[in-house]
This record gives C-alpha cells, sequence and structure tokens, in this order.
C-alpha cells in the first residue's frame, strides 16, 4: 500500500519524468498469487499492469496512471537451461542477468543491450540487438509461456497450444496476460563476435555531406554483395555532432576488413577513429551494455532518466529520401537547449531473420522495415525538438506509411494513433477480438491498452 516502507522506491520507474502511484504493489512469489491478485483486482475494479525491468518509455509498469494494481515479477528470477537448449526464464528477469546465466552455460539469445531492461516487457514487444538480422528479436525465440489470465486462469501457451493467445501474448501482453515464464530457444554462443565502430568527421558540415553519408550507408544496407543476415549496425548521432555507425558482424575481423569495410566506407567522410575488433561473447556483451559488468542486483535497481523519445519505422520499400534527410538536417541545425540523441538501427536489407516473418506468426508488425529510428531526448524540455524531428522526416514523406516502435511506447499518442502505429489495422483488428474474448472487462490496461 502507499504508506508502507518501500513503496516509493518499489514505483520509482527508469522514467522519472512520468511517476504513477499505483493504489497497490503485489509481489507475488508464486504463480497462485498472481492468480490471486489478478482476481482481487478484477473485484475492486482496480486495472493491472506486469512490472519486470521497470523499463518501460512511459511508466506502463505502474499502470500508466495513477490508481493501478502494479504486480511486480521481481521474485520470478529463474533461468535454467534443458537438455534441448531451452530457457526457462522468469517474468521478471532482466536481461543482463539472462545473458549472464545462459553464457555460464554456453548459451546465447538476441536480445536489446541494456542489462536492467527486463525480459517481460522486452520480449513480448520485439527486443533489438545487433544479433537481430542474424538470430531475430528476442520475441523470435519464444516457443512456450506460462500466463495468467484476467479470470486468473494460469495457461501454456505455444503454437500448439492456446495458439491465439500465444500469437497475441508476442506483441500485446500488457494488455492480454501476465507472463510468468518464458521458454525461450537459445544459440550455442558463438565463439566470438566482431564489433565496429566508426566515428565520422564533419558529417554535419553541409546538407549534402549528411544526406550523401546516409544515404550511402542506405544503399550499403541494401545491398547483398556485401550485406547478409551476419552483419548489423546502428547509426548514433547527437547534438555535439556525432555520427556514428557500429555494430556486430559473425564472422571475423579479417573478412570484416577485407570484403565490408571498404564498401562501407566508400565515399564517406573521413573517420577520425576505425575499431574492428573480436571479442568472445561475454566481452561483447559487456562492451555494448556500456558498464563494467552485465550484472544486475535482483534488489535494489537504482537507474533512471528523465527523457521524452519517439520511434519511427521506416518501411523496406521506401527507406528513407533525401528529402527527409534533408529535413531532417534542417531541423538538427535549429537546434535546441536539450540534450538528445538519435539512434538509426538497421532492420530489414539482404538476409535479415527480423523481416523472414509475417504477421501470422505474432502480433508484431514490424516485420518490413529497413530501419528504425529512435529520437531520444534526454531531458523534459526536449518535447518540441522530439517532436519536430519526428514531423521533419514524416512532413518531407508523405507518400510513405511510417509505423512506431512498440517497445519504445510514445506516451503523447492517443491510444487510436498507438494503435495504428504499433499494429496497423488487421493486426489491432484481431488483437482486439481477443481481448474481448479473454479480458472482456480490460482488467490489463494502460493508456494504449488494445480496446482502450
Ligand atoms: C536504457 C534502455 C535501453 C534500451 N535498449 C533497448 C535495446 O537495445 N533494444 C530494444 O529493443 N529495446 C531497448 N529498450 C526498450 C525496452 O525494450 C522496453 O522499454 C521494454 O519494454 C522494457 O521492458 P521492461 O520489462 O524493463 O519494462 P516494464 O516497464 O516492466 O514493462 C513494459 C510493459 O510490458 C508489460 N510487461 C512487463 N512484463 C510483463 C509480463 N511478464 N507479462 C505481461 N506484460 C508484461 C508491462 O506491464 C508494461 O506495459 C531500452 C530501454 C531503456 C530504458
Ligand atoms: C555494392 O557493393 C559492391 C562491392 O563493393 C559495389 O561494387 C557496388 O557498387 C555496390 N552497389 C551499390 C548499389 O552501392
Ligand atoms: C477464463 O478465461 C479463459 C479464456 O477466456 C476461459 O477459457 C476459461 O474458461 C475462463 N475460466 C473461468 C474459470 O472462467
Amino acid at each position: 500500500m502507499t504508506s508502507d516502507a518501500g513503496y516509493s522506491e518499489l514505483i520509482e520507474p527508469y522514467n522519472i519524468r512520468l511517476p504513477h502511484t499505483p493504489a497497490v504493489v503485489v509481489i507475488p512469489i508464486t504463480t497462485q498469487h498472481v492468480q490471486d491478485a489478478v482476481v482481487c483486482a478484477a473485484q475492486a475494479k482496480l486495472k493491472v499492469q506486469a512490472k519486470s525491468g521497470g523499463h518501460s518509455y512511459a511508466n506502463f509498469a505502474s499502470g500508466g496512471k495513477d490508481g493501478s494494481m502494479m504486480i511486480s515479477l521481481s521474485s520470478f528470477t529463474d533461468v535454467s537451461v534443458d537438455s534441448a537448449g531451452i530457457a526457462k526464464v522468469g517474468g521478471g528477469v532482466r536481461l543482463g542477468n539472462m545473458a549472464d546465466a545462459l553464457a555460464a552455460q554456453g548459451r546465447a539469445l538476441s536480445h536489446g543491450t541494456c542489462p536492467g531492461v527486463g525480459i517481460g516487457g522486452h520480449a513480448t514487444h520485439g527486443g533489438y540487438g545487433h544479433t537481430s538480422r542474424n538470430w531475430g528479436l528476442a520475441m523470435d525465440a519464444i516457443g512456450k509461456v506460462d500466463v495468467v489470465l484476467a479470470n486468473g486462469t494460469a495457461l501454456t501457451c505455444s503454437a500448439t497450444q492456446n495458439s491465439e493467445i500465444f500469437w497475441g501474448v508476442r506483441g500485446a501482453a500488457d494488455s492480454l496476460a501476465i507472463v510468468t515464464n518464458f521458454y525461450l530457444q537459445t544459440r550455442p554462443a558463438p565463439a566470438s563476435v566482431t564489433y565496429f565502430e566508426v566515428q565520422l568527421n564533419g558529417v554535419f558540415n553541409t546538407k549534402q555531406t549528411f544526406t550523401n553519408t546516409f544515404l550511402h550507408l542506405q544503399d550499403f544496407a541494401r545491398n547483398a554483395s556485401v550485406v547478409d543476415s551476419r552483419i548489423s549496425f546502428g547509426i548514433y548521432m547527437d547534438k555535439y555532432g556525432s555520427f556514428s555507425p557500429s555494430g556486430a558482424f559473425f564472422g571475423s575481423v579479417s573478412e570484416f576488413n577485407t570484403k565490408i569495410r571498404p564498401e562501407f566506407l566508400r565515399t564517406l567522410p573521413a573517420a577520425t577513429n576505425v575499431i574492428v575488433q573480436s571479442y568472445s561473447w561475454y566481452d561483447y556483451l559487456v562492451k555494448v551494455s556500456g558498464r563494467q559488468t552485465i550484472k544486475v542486483p535482483l534488489t535494489g535497481y537504482d537507474e533512471h532518466d528523465n527523457f521524452f523519445a519517439k520511434s519511427l519505422t521506416v518501411p523496406e520499400s521506401s527507406g528513407l529520401t533525401s528529402t527527409a534527410l534533408g529535413s531532417m538536417y534542417d531541423h538538427i541545425k535549429r537546434g535546441t537547449s536539450a540534450d538528445y540523441f538519435i539512434i538509426v538501427n538497421l532492420y530489414g536489407g539482404p538476409g535479415s531473420a527480423i523481416n523472414s516473418k509475417t504477421t501470422d506468426f505474432a502480433a508484431y508488425n514490424d516485420r518490413d522495415s529497413l530501419w528504425v529510428v529512435q529520437n531520444y531526448g534526454s531531458t523534459a524540455n526536449s518535447i518540441d525538438f522530439i517532436n519536430g524531428l519526428n514531423n521533419a522526416v514524416t512532413s518531407a514523406q508523405p507518400q510513405t506509411q511510417f509505423g512506431a516502435y512498440l517497445n519504445y511506447v510514445d506516451p503523447s499518442l492517443d491510444a487510436a494513433t498507438a494503435h495504428r502505429v504499433y499494429y496497423g489495422d488487421a493486426v489491432y483488428a484481431r488483437l482486439l477480438r481477443l481481448k474481448q474474448q479473454i479480458d472482456p472487462q480490460s482488467v490489463f490496461w494502460n493508456p494504449h491498452a488494445i480496446g482502450a
């Protein structure tokens, strides 16, 4: 309850810009506790959200409004691997602890880089890393889930058991069920991964330099003579003039340097710094985490930011046009006092495992993007600038249907817009039918919930 010791720490979100005050926080130890909590909430007419890592950009884990029930899965911390390489992962496990436990058994999964992010939100709404063009999204490794439904029933769902719920949970778990355990198909950890990072100089000096640089990287990303599923990268840009592609290659340093690097850098402005280095799987995880360790304490996690972010999924069919890039450049040059960064991650291109699936596989619409763009303003006064960045691109490319990435949930969207940009009409209609069937009272609710 709100007056209890520890309440304020329990509800503290990653994004402190959006504090919400749940009516009650439940910390279940068993599946039966989760079932009882959900039944109790429905009787009391409280809305429910699960909390895994608490990294929702919109703080939906504490309900996305005041007065909800937050069910913290902090005790669901199992990670075990069976002889077929299937990992049972509790719904509250953070990615760093998952990767650490898997690596100890020589196993690996594809997922994002931040160790504190929870598997619960991440894998049920996508889950991208520079391993994803090769191995798919975190979501794509889910073979089975144990869930608790809105009426308190506990079920197991897979492609053959409760398959419609299984489809929906992978994309809209926040609206449909609480996943208590994931069963994930792991892979052998590779002996090594090639990490590469390039800092380019003077990209923002002129509009033409910026546009040509990006368009070359876009041509590269689509060029099957150099790109296959083994490579991925993202481009980091910020207020201070950084323009830095970095990524992973599942091949040797020498293959990267001889086959890929010349085309990658061809025509680009001079690089101040080019790093191409082989890492063991574990050291790669630590490297991309940006921290000393990927292990995360089980209690007392205390990393936060105060931010507003928006995303754009850019269809493979159009990519970004030079007009849109020029418009983005003009907006960047208008500037802001706030700190911000932009990360443009490669999802598509030749051989992408992400785009080899369709919306029949899971309730996840983003299977045809070339890029996913994230515009992230580090302080609250960046909101106009970040909105402007998104608009600069979309208004300059009006014929293109841009979407948004579910894991970068944008609290400024109204529910109807959120449904359209995250799911598209067909996936949303199918989710709505499922929601009406298994949660007609909308027990699982946040401002973007199915049916909201
Ligand atoms: C610093 C940082 C780095 C990031 N890096 C990446 C990245 O590299 N790649 C990437 O793809 N994304 C990345 N993200 C985005 C991240 O994937 C999402 O914010 C993700 O949804 C967070 O999951 P969570 O469990 O920590 O969040 P939570 O806030 O706990 O949950 C998010 C939503 O999922 C629901 N939910 C959580 N657990 C369950 C469950 N077990 N069952 C049902 N519903 C559940 C919650 O109710 C809530 O609606 C990053 C985010 C941050 C803040
Ligand atoms: C693709 O890469 C090859 C090899 O470097 C290069 O010769 C060719 O011009 C590239 N194609 C495009 C469209 O950039
Ligand atoms: C709970 O909901 C599920 C899904 O709608 C349904 O199959 C099941 O019969 C319900 N259980 C009870 C006890 O009502």
